[in-house]
């Protein structure tokens, strides 16, 4: 069994009201004071050693292996054995601790710790494996339309991080207008000379310029879109809750595939919540722990792209001979990198 060892913190314990000038053992206050302040203290130090042990198990009753077992937002976390079984040494805590677990394809679950309690059994609820294709996103600031179901938007909860992705492209990605022009093709005064601009070149194809820059409407049609006809959450560019459904992502490197044709998704229903992102800790919520997200990977599918066999969107190929690459650092390490507050989107 993996063992967790939190060291303890040292608690101050403040006598100054007991040495003031009204201190006397006559007064039988003072005794009252004495005995529990001795009580906190024995209850304290049973407290801050303690161990405690359990179970990982999911909504059948079965063992869940490999979870993550931490003290809510705590550094360290610990597995879980073959046998759901987890032990965490040395803690100390007085109150409102958390117990967590949490693994891929579950959603995240926990329980308050308890002063007499020091055996958990945790559930955890398995995320339902279906892509629902019918889902409505979510936006992530209202926007106007009477098509999405009504769900608080994300920045309602989340005003920090979506402040940091509307400053970002990210959230410009359908609308750029150097895209759009790029695109549409530049009016040129001049007759039978054409500007430059994919429509200009291909008036019969939509391309799939959509499948990285306007990904909700390329989920509809990856190859039929004209991004001209974007509507609603399409104009949102890449948004929190396309990004927070990503299930699955692979580095395109014949061509022919980008951005949402080599991804894989899990929607829930109409009206259903689920989030997938690199917490573990978080709960309770549809929260479910995404190794994925930690990875530089999901970022591959729409940051390299080959056109024709020739390279034109390579920022993920040369990440993978960087240096940075090799230490194990990943493009969220650079460009979604928390700095006190949390940063969610590199300012470059
Ligand atoms: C391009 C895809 C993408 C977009 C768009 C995006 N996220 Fe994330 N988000 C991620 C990834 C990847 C991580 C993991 C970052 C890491 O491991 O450092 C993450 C982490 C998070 C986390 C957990 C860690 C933290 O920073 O708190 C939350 C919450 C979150 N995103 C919410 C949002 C919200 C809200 C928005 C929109 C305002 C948003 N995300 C937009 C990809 C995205
Ligand atoms: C494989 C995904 C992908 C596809 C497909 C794609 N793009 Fe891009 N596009 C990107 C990324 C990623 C960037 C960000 C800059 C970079 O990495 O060079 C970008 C940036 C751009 C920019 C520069 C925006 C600016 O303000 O600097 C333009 C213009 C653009 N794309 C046009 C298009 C057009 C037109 C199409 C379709 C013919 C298209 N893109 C297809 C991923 C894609
Ligand atoms: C009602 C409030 C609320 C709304 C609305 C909300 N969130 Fe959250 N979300 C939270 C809280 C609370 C957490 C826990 C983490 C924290 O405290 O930052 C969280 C955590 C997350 C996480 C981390 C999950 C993990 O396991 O890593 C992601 C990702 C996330 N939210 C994305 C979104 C997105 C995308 C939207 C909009 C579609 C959204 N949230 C809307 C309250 C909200
Ligand atoms: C669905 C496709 C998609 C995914 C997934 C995606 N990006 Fe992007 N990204 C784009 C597009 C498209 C642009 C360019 C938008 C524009 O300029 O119009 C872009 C722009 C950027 C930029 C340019 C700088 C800026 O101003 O924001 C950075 C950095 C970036 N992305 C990082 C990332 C990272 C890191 C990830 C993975 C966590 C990621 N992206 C995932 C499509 C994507
Ligand atoms: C070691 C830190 C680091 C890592 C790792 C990293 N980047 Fe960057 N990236 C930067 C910096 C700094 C810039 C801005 C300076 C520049 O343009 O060279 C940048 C620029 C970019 C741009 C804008 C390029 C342009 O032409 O406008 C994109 C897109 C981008 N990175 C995507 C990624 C992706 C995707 C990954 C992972 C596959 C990644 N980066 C990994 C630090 C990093």
């Amino acid at each position: 069994m993996k063992r967790l060892f939190i060291s303890s913190p040292f608690i101050p314990l403040s006598f100054s009201g007991v040495t003031n000038k009204k201190f006397g053992f006559s007064s039988p206050k003072i005794y009252v004071l004495i005995c529990f302040t001795f009580l906190f203290f024995i209850t304290v130090l049973s407290f801050s050693h303690r161990t405690i042990y359990g179970i990982v198990i999911d909504e059948a009753g079965k063992a869940v292996e490999g979870a993550r077992v931490r003290i809510q937002a705590t550094t360290d976390y610990t597995l879980t054995d073959d046998k759901g079984a987890f032990q965490v040494e040395g803690i100390a805590f007085l109150n409102d601790g958390f117990i967590t677990a949490g693994k891929k394809n579950y959603f995240n679950g926990g329980e308050k710790l308890r002063a007499v309690k020091n055996n958990y059994q945790l559930m955890l609820k398995s995320v339902d494996n279906i892509d629902h294709k019918e889902y409505q996103w979510t936006p992530p600031h209202s926007i106007e339309s009477s098509l999405e179901v009504k769900i608080k938007p994300c920045k309602s909860c989340h005003p920090e991080l979506h402040s940091q992705w509307a400053k970002s492209s990210h959230s410009l990605a359908a609308v750029n207008p150097v895209f759009i022009t790029l695109f549409s093709g530049v009016k040129n005064e001049i007759p039978f000379k054409k500007g430059l601009g994919f429509k200009n070149d291909f008036p019969q194809s939509n391309g799939t310029c959509v499948a990285c820059h306007v990904p909700a409407m390329a989920l509809k049609d990856p190859f039929g879109s004209n991004l001209m006809e974007a509507t609603n959450i399409d104009k949102e560019g890449i948004f929190c809750d396309f990004c927070h459904k990503i299930t699955g992502a692979f580095h395109d490197t014949m061509g022919g595939r980008p951005g949402v044709l080599s991804m894989e998704f899990t929607r829930p229903p109409i009206g259903g919540k689920q989030f997938f992102g690199p917490l573990d800790d978080v709960f309770p919520g549809p929260d479910s722990f995404s190794p994925l997200h930690s990875q530089s990977i999901i970022c591959a599918p729409c940051h390299s792209g080959k056109f024709w066999g020739n390279k034109v969107y390579t920022s993920f190929d040369e990440w993978v001979l960087s240096p940075s690459a090799k230490k194990g650092e990943t493009c969220q390490d650079c460009h979604m990198k928390p700095e006190g507050n949390l940063n969610h989107f590199a300012k470059i």
